[in-house]
C-alpha cells in the first residue's frame, strides 16, 4: 500500500477498497502518511464522495484507530444526542439532566465551538469550577452517581479522527457528507451508548444549508449507527435563525438554567422535549414525562449534581462582559427574518468563538436577541444587545449583522418554521 495510490483512486472516482481504508487510516494515525496526503485525499472524497460501503468501512477503520468505552456496567439503559451544530444551540445543558431525571443515563461527550457554531464544553466552563477533562474512570462515577454527565472525549476515543477533523479543519474540506457522517458516528460508537438521538441542523447556522443535504446526512448517520448495534434516529431541525434569545457561552447557560426552572423561550423548551421524548424511547424508558421533569425542578435537580460533581457551583454568579452595544430596529413592522449565521459569526467576533483550536474564548461574549422572526417590532427598540470584554470588536461584529435581518410592514402575514422539520429512523 501506498498513500499516492489510494488518493489517485479516489481522485479518479474509483471505489476504495476496504485494505485500502484499512490501510490509510492506520497509517496516517500512526504518522506514515502525511497531512499533506492526507488533506488531499479528503479533498478528492469531498469532491468525487464516497459510497455506503466505503463509508462504513472508513468509520469502522477510525473506531478501530481507538479504544471504545463500555457502559454495560451501568443500572440504567445509556442514550446520548449529538448535534451538527448551530447558533444558540445550548439544548446539551438542559437535555442530559432532563433525560437523566427521566430515568436513562446520559454519557453525553462534547466538543468545543470552532467557527461561527458554539461548542457545549465552551459554554460550560463559563460556570465557575466546571472542569470538562475528566479520567474515563471519573465520567463513570459521575454518570452513575447524578445519571449524566457532559465532558471533553479522552485521547483514546478515535484518535484518527481528531487528527483528520484538525485537518479538514484547516484545508476546506469539512463539509463533505461522507467525512462528516463518518467523524460523528466513530465517536459516538467508540464511545459505547446504546442508543443516540441526531440533532441534525438545517439552514443558513447550518452545515447542511438545504433539507435534501441534511437528509443525505442524517440517513447516512442512522444507517452507520444501526449498522454498528446503536439504536439511532434523526430529526431534521431548524437552523435558519438562532435557537432561544442567546448566543454566547455564559449567556446560554443562563438561558438554559431558564428552562430548567421550567421558563426559557418556547423554541428550546420544544427542541429539548422532543430530543428528550426521543431519547426515552430510543432508551426503552417508558411512561416518563419530560414536560413534567422540567416543571416539578426533577431535571434541575440533576443539573446542579450534575455540575456540583464535575467542580462547579451551580449557585456561582455567571460571568458578564464588561461592554454592551445595543442594536435597535431601523423601522416598525414585522420581524420576518433573523439570520443565524450573521448573529453566530457576531457572537464569533465578539469573543465567544475561536479563530484557531488554540485561541481563548470569552465567557461573557455573544449576543442577546430582544426579538425573534414573527414578532412586532417598533422602529428605535432595542433588537440585540452585543456584549464583549473587548469593545474594539463592535465594528466588526457589526458588520456581520448587515442584511442579516429584515423588518416588513405592519400587519404582514408570517409564517413560522417549524422547530422539527423531519424525523429519520
Ligand atoms: N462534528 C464532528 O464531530 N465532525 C464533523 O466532521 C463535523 C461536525
Amino acid at each position: 500500500m501506498d498513500a499516492i495510490s489510494v488518493i489517485r483512486t479516489k481522485r479518479d472516482r474509483g471505489e476504495l477498497s476496504p485494505e485500502q481504508i484499512d490501510w490509510v487510516i492506520d497509517a496516517y494515525t500512526r504518522g506514515e502518511v502525511a497531512d499533506e496526503q492526507m488533506s488531499a485525499l479528503a479533498m478528492a472524497i469531498l469532491l468525487n464522495g464516497m459510497n455506503r460501503t466505503e463509508i462504513a468501512r472508513w468509520t469502522a477503520a477510525m473506531i478501530a484507530s481507538g479504544e471504545r468505552m463500555d457502559f454495560s456496567s451501568l443500572s440504567r439503559p445509556t442514550a446520548d444526542k449529538h448535534s451538527t451544530g448551530g447558533v444558540g444551540d445550548k439544548i446539551t445543558l438542559p437535555l442530559a439532566p432532563l433525560v437523566a431525571a427521566c430515568g436513562a443515563a446520559v454519557p453525553q461527550l462534547s466538543g468545543r465551538g470552532l467557527g461561527h457554531t458554539g461548542g457545549t464544553l465552551d459554554k460550560l466552563e463559563s460556570i465557575p469550577g466546571w472542569r470538562a477533562l475528566l479520567s474515563n474512570e471519573e465520567m463513570l462515577h459521575v454518570l452513575e452517581t447524578t445519571g449524566a454527565v457532559i465532558c471533553a472525549a479522552g485521547d483514546g476515543l478515535a484518535p484518527a479522527d481528531k487528527k483528520l477533523y484538525a485537518l479538514r479543519d484547516v484545508t476546506g474540506t469539512v463539509e463533505a457528507i461522507p467525512l462528516i457522517a463518518s467523524s460523528i458516528m466513530s465517536k459516538k460508537i467508540a464511545e459505547g451508548t446504546g442508543s443516540l438521538v441526531l440533532d441534525v441542523k438545517v439552514g443558513s447556522g447550518a452545515f447542511m444549508k438545504n433539507i435534501a443535504d441534511a437528509r443525505e446526512l442524517a440517513s447516512t448517520m442512522v444507517g452507520l449507527g444501526t449498522d454498528h448495534g446503536v439504536k439511532t434516529v434523526a430529526l431534521l431541525t431548524d437552523m435558519s435563525t438562532p435557537l432561544g434569545l442567546t448566543a454566547g457561552n455564559a449567556l446560554e447557560v443562563r438561558e438554559s438554567v431558564e428552562v430548567l426552572a421550567g421558563g426559557g423561550p418556547a423554541d428550546v423548551v420544544e427542541l429539548t422535549i422532543a430530543l428528550a421524548r426521543e431519547m426515552l424511547d430510543a432508551a426503552g424508558v417508558k411512561d416518563a414525562d419530560p414536560a413534567k421533569a422540567l416543571a416539578d425542578g426533577s431535571a434541575m435537580d440533576v443539573w446542579r449534581r450534575m455540575i456540583a460533581a464535575q467542580g462547579g457551583d451551580p449557585d456561582a454568579p455567571l460571568p458578564v462582559a464588561r461592554e454592551q452595544h445595543v442594536v435597535t430596529a431601523p423601522s416598525s413592522g414585522v420581524l420576518t427574518r433573523l439570520d443565524a449565521y450573521g448573529v453566530g459569526v457576531a457572537a464569533w467576533r465578539l469573543g465567544a468563538g475561536r479563530a484557531r483550536k488554540e485561541d481563548p474564548v470569552q465567557a461573557g461574549a455573544g449576543v442577546e436577541l430582544h426579538a425573534k422572526p414573527g414578532d412586532t417590532v417598533t422602529a428605535g427598540q432595542p433588537l440585540l444587545t452585543l456584549h464583549t470584554d473587548t469593545p474594539e470588536k463592535f465594528d466588526y461584529a457589526l458588520k456581520s449583522l448587515e442584511g442579516a435581518y429584515d423588518i416588513a410592514a405592519e400587519g404582514t402575514a408570517y409564517e413560522p418554521a417549524p422547530v422539527v422539520l423531519g424525523r429519520i429512523a
